[in-house]
């Protein structure tokens, strides 16, 4: 069955929905690249659940996880232990355990594989998170949701509790689940080929209070591929050379070598000698302090590309503070580098998980058109904004109200 889309104009279409739901609609290899960044486990509520049934008064401040009441793990059924109402919610990351969390993404992930062209990319990024009891007590986790953001930290972990999720059933307390790579695992056992582990890591992280352990700075980034050849454009997402002038000069920049000229020293380059020995003359000409299987090769100097250099695994880019209600929006940076390595000019690119359309905003930059997905019409509703589609587009009518 296909959706009608909440938004489609502008090479941008918005679904509303789960993403799996969703995803099982759209057409075999209809998209180039997937950027994503699915709730993590145990950490937020998107506002999304719905009480049936019970008592209109009650709080619902016992709530039990009721899974043996359907055979459909995506709702996440809790009930009130007080009036009986059922908690209905297809939102991930408030999942029981984790490997609940871990079967519900290979799910999104099997759709995901499908949706794909056979080349495509897809870039997960993923936090981690700690084995924790439940904190606190609560009231109604719609009443708390992400949309009333002014006491964010609070109303956060008392909506995790609401939703039943106990991150201890995994591990004792106070240990890192490691979920970003349980996942990662579990997806490369489905057939995803995973290229790089990414280090996003976040220079202006928030402080955290905690006293025992070190603070956490970085999340993860999969690249994951379907088969071995792909499309990526490196020379796309070069980074600008410390030095430029450096290339053919044989100087090595950084590491030990620093200061050197090709391994060389200053002293030395005084005293006449380069990489190919005095003037260029013969390579025994070579200082021999190292002994000759030592001796600078040049070989360093072939890594380097006229372009830029690649960018490597670990990426440091700053956080950056949303006006709008959705703060679990990642930095554009990451999608901007991500779709100009993983998306061909003119690609279709997918986020299942579109939150504020951050990834939208980078595809529209680059000139790719977007599909996103998402369960919350509000986010979608400060997606368009962002997107700067609500003035004067003619989208689906369905936006606007
Ligand atoms: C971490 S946020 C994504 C933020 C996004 N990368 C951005 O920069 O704006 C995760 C999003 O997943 C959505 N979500 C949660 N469960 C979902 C589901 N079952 N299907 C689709 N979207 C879902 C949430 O509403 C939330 O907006």
């Amino acid at each position: 069955m296909t959706s009608i889309p909440f938004w489609d104009s502008d090479g941008v279409t918005l679904h509303c929905g789960d993403a799996t739901d969703v995803l099982s609609a759209m057409p075999d290899s209809s998209v180039h690249c997937v950027v994503t960044s699915p709730p993590y486990y145990g950490l937020r509520d998107y506002g999304t659940g719905r009480w049936v049934g019970g008592a209109r008064d009650c709080e619902h401040s016992k709530v039990r996880h009721a899974a043996a009441e359907t055979d459909d793990p995506a709702l996440q059924h809790r009930r009130c232990e007080r009036c009986g109402a059922l908690r209905e919610d297809r939102q991930h990351g408030l999942e029981a355990t984790p490997q609940d969390y871990i079967n519900r993404l290979r799910d999104v992930f099997a759709q995901l594989h499908r949706v794909l062209v056979p080349d495509g990319t897809v870039w997960l990024n993923l936090g981690d998170s700690y084995s924790a009891q439940p904190p606190g007590r609560t009231r109604d986790p719609m009443a708390n949701s992400t949309l009333h953001g002014a006491a964010a930290a609070t109303t956060l972990r008392d909506s995790v509790r609401a939703a039943a999720v106990d991150r201890t059933r995994a591990l004792p307390p106070k240990n890192l689940l490691g979920m970003p790579w349980r996942t990662a695992f579990a997806l490369q056992a489905d057939g995803w080929i995973l290229r790089n582990a990414i280090i996003w890591h976040k220079p202006n992280a928030m402080p955290e209070s905690v006293q025992d352990r070190l603070s956490n700075r970085y999340e993860t980034i999969f690249l994951l591929t379907r088969q071995r050849k792909y499309y990526f454009d490196l020379d796309a997402i070069r980074e600008p050379l410390a030095r430029p002038e450096a290339i053919g000069q044989h100087i090595v920049i950084g590491g030990n070598n620093k200061g050197r000229h090709a391994g060389i020293d200053a002293t030395a380059r005084r005293r006449g000698h380069t990489a190919t020995g005095r003037y260029g003359a013969n390579r025994t000409a070579m200082p021999r302090w190292r002994g000759d299987s030592l001796a600078p090769t040049g070989r360093q100097h072939d890594a380097r590309h006229p372009s830029g250099k690649n960018p490597g695994d670990v990426w440091s880019m700053s956080t950056r503070p949303l006006r709008e209600a959705h703060f679990a929006a990642f930095p554009i940076d990451i999608p901007l580098r991500c779709i100009a390595a993983g998306c061909p000019p003119q690609g279709v690119v997918l986020d299942p998980f579109s939150g504020a359309a951050t990834t939208g905003m980078a595809a529209r930059r680059l000139g790719r058109e977007y599909v996103g997905i998402d369960l919350n019409p509000e986010y979608h509703r400060i997606g368009i904004r962002r997107l700067r589609l609500d003035s004067g587009s003619n989208g689906d009518a369905r936006a606007a109200a």
